[in-house]
């Protein structure tokens, strides 16, 4: 008999709250149960099949018969349970189709927007005005950041490997263009440099490209090797479809081209040793997300992104179950009638409204 690992147990007078964060179960414990929980955290052989509290612990996870395949954790607890406590959440049901996705979505839009939005102007007492913004040139960064937008829409027209390319190096790839540009103060095996900012320089953050129409490249989930500029076939695409991997989005299913960005916590782990740094995980991959959109629109395709993953199918993809590499987010890009929604979502409103 053993304890779940994944349990973190809160004082809450007169019980005890235990928080069974893998599995996203809380229970509330009397003196009685902690009291016995208590004594089996001591020494779990003393469980008893015929004590009913111990049948009970052990109907609910909080004792365990199976082996637990605990993932390797470099940072103290804190970030484990919050990076654990978000994964996986329950879905009650993910929609199977495009059709579903546009009921299930529609209905929970009618249900948050039935309660008032929180304010969203900040109260001053006094504003400074500034002064209007000037004409911005044209062709220039600023018009790719005025027409950065998620599409979610793509037609099946694929996207070139010459896209691809640039679309990596720009992202993802270590900048032979900052090679002379080294500094003295540089550790070596720390001086590449990526066209986004990197926590401590460790570049933690790497790409897998999905691929599902990129002329070229037959289907299937590549590594991206930054140094080389090179992918490698990792896995031949899942049966079922993108959309499938990203909690059930379909209207997705034919996105050209796509990047799963995670991150190597191991890296993190050895330069920073406060579990703080998992922030900067996600504040690194956010960095990339936005610049393989800016490429992406620069190059004249559409982008959508997503941080819902199905996150135990997507490790399997990408081969990365129980390792010290987490998958984060997801972006991709395509070509695009620059449709925000898509037609099933659309027609599905109309019916309804045509309804009242
Ligand atoms: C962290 C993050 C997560 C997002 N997740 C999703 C998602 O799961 N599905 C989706 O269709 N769009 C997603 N989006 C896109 C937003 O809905 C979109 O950025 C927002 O509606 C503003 O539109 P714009 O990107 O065209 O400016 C996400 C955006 C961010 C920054």
């Amino acid at each position: 008999m053993q304890i779940n690992p994944y349990l973190f147990i809160l004082p809450r007078t007169p019980g005890q709250i235990v928080w069974d964060y893998k599995n996203h179960k809380q229970f509330e414990l009397n003196l009685e149960y902690s009291t016995r929980l208590a004594q089996l955290i001591d020494d779990p052989e003393l469980y008893n099949s015929n004590h009913i509290i111990d049948a009970q612990l052990l109907n609910s996870g909080i004792l365990t018969t199976s082996t637990q395949h605990t993932l390797e954790w470099g940072w103290d607890e804190l970030s484990k349970i919050f990076h654990i406590g978000t994964k996986n959440i329950p879905c009650e049901h993910i929609p199977q189709d495009i059709h579903e996705w546009s009921r299930q979505y529609l209905d929970h839009c009618t249900e948050v927007l039935a309660v008032p939005a929180p304010d969203t102007e900040r109260l001053a007492c006094e504003l400074i005005a500034l002064p209007k913004p000037s004409r911005l040139p044209e062709d220039s960064l600023a018009n790719v950041l005025i027409s950065r937008k998620t599409c979610r829409t793509f037609t099946d027209e694929a996207v070139s490997l010459k896209e691809v390319g640039t679309l990596l190096y720009l992202s993802l790839g270590y900048l032979h263009e900052r090679e002379n540009d080294i500094d003295e103060t540089l550790v070596e095996g720390l001086d590449a440099r990526r066209s986004s900012p990197s926590g401590g320089g460790l570049n933690a953050c790497e790409g897998f490209l999905h691929v599902h129409n990129v002329s070229g490249l037959k289907p299937g989930l590549y590594a991206y090797h930054p140094t080389d500029h090179a992918l490698s076939f990792i896995n031949p695409a899942p049966d079922s479809p993108l959309g499938q991997l990203l909690c059930g989005q379909h209207f997705i299913n034919n996105l050209p081209a796509g990047l799963f960005i995670t991150a190597r916590f191991d890296k993190l782990w050895w330069k920073y040793e406060h579990s703080r740094a998992y922030r900067m995980a996600f504040v690194e991959a956010g960095h990339i997300s936005q610049t393989f959109q800016l490429v992406a629109t620069a190059l004249g395709l559409n982008t959508w992104l997503t941080g819902a993953l199905t996150d135990d199918q997507v490790e399997t993809l990408l081969g990365l179950e129980n390792n010290a590499e987490q998958p984060l987010f997801f972006v991709g890009c395509g070509h695009s009638d620059g449709q925000v929604m898509c037609k099933e979502l659309k027609d599905l409103l109309s019916t309804r409204e045509s309804q009242q």
